[in-house]
């Protein structure tokens, strides 16, 4: 706990992050969770992926941008990407942070760009998937992804277990006919706003989970928990949800064989796939929720 709660803290240290993201052992820290710098390889990653049988959800890497303006080159990279999907005919959507988008200095602003890469997506049949953030965003996502649903239809939330208001969201969206990813919730929150224990947010992303099985438009378990996943796949099978209208999705790099097994059972399985240069925060967050990657880490880089 104590070592987590310090790889979030340090997720957040931007000197670090300067320090750490130019360095030159940074393709040696990464090359396990991030697909690579450019947006090239992280293509090469989908195509290879889609070989398989799994589908993507491309993130080009970035959060809490430091003008505004910063705001156009991500709706750049990401109608970039949108763009490069359907030339190559892959089967991958993108996933953004509002914070990449600037949510940080005016949610109308943010909005506008993000609502160009949305246009762009349902313009090419695709769609967007629209992370949440720490518990600061959690309400102005929720008015942005209500607004683009209603606007072009093609986005998806996504709803953190760890949050004690999620089932009431999750009522709304599904009322509303809104997509869910459900996660567990990677960022440090106070116990006010969520639940502090394993325990808890594990019982609670199921009960989240049952009730995406009965009222969600095409749901989405994003775990890697193998318990939590053999759960929804009874609870699906008894509510005879048709296996087409589940996804399950999980974090390239991380749970591999579980990817290929829920492939080789039918399953429809989606990975989301990082590139780009500002890999730092996502990277952090992975360390925080697996400490054991440390010790893959510094293999790595003793590794020649
Ligand atoms: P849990 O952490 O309990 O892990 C279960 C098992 O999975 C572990 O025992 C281990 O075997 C494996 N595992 C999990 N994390 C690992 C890691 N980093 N390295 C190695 N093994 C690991 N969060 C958020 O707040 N907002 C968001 O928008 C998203 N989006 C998102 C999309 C997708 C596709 C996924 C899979 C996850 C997210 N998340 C997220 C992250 C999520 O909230 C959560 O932090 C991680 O998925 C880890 O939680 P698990 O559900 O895997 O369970």
């Amino acid at each position: 706990m104590l070592l987590r709660s310090l790889l979030l803290f340090l997720s957040r240290q931007q000197w670090l992050r300067r320090w750490v993201e130019n360095s030159p052992i940074s393709q040696k820290l990464t090359r396990r969770f991030i697909a690579g710098k450019s947006l090239e390889e992280g293509l090469a990653v989908v195509t290879r992926l889609n070989a398989e049988g799994i589908l993507a959800t491309l993130d080009c890497l970035g959060e809490n941008i430091t003008s505004i303006d910063e705001a156009a080159g991500t709706r750049d990279a990401y109608l970039e990407a949108l763009r490069q999907i359907a030339e190559l005919h892959l089967d991958s959507t993108v996933s953004i942070k509002l914070t990449h988008f600037g949510l940080d200095f005016s949610e109308r602003a943010c909005r506008g760009y993000v609502a160009e890469v949305v246009a762009e997506a349902e313009r090419l049949g695709n769609s967007v998937e629209i992370d949440m953030e720490a518990y600061p965003y959690v309400e102005p996502t929720l008015r942005t992804v209500t607004d683009l649903h209603e606007r072009f239809g093609c986005v998806r939330a996504v709803i953190q277990a760890y949050l004690r208001r999620s089932e009431a969201d999750i009522e709304v969206l599904c009322r509303r006919g809104i997509p869910v990813r459900l996660c567990k919730g990677a960022y440090k929150e106070p116990a006010s706003v969520a639940f502090p224990r394993k325990r808890q947010v594990n019982e609670n992303y199921r009960r989240l989970a049952a009730l995406l099985i009965e009222k969600g438009t095409r749901p989405a378990m994003a775990t890697h928990d193998e318990r939590i996943i053999a759960d929804v796949i009874r609870m699906a099978k008894e509510r005879g949800l048709d296996p087409d209208r589940l996804e399950f999705q999980m974090l390239y790099g991380i749970r591999r064989s579980l990817q290929r097994r829920l492939v080789s059972e039918g399953y429809r399985v989606r990975l989301y796939v990082p590139y780009g240069v500002a890999w730092y925060p996502y990277f952090m967050r992975r360390l925080a929720e697996r400490p054991a990657n440390l010790f893959f880490l510094v293999k790595n880089l003793l590794r020649r």
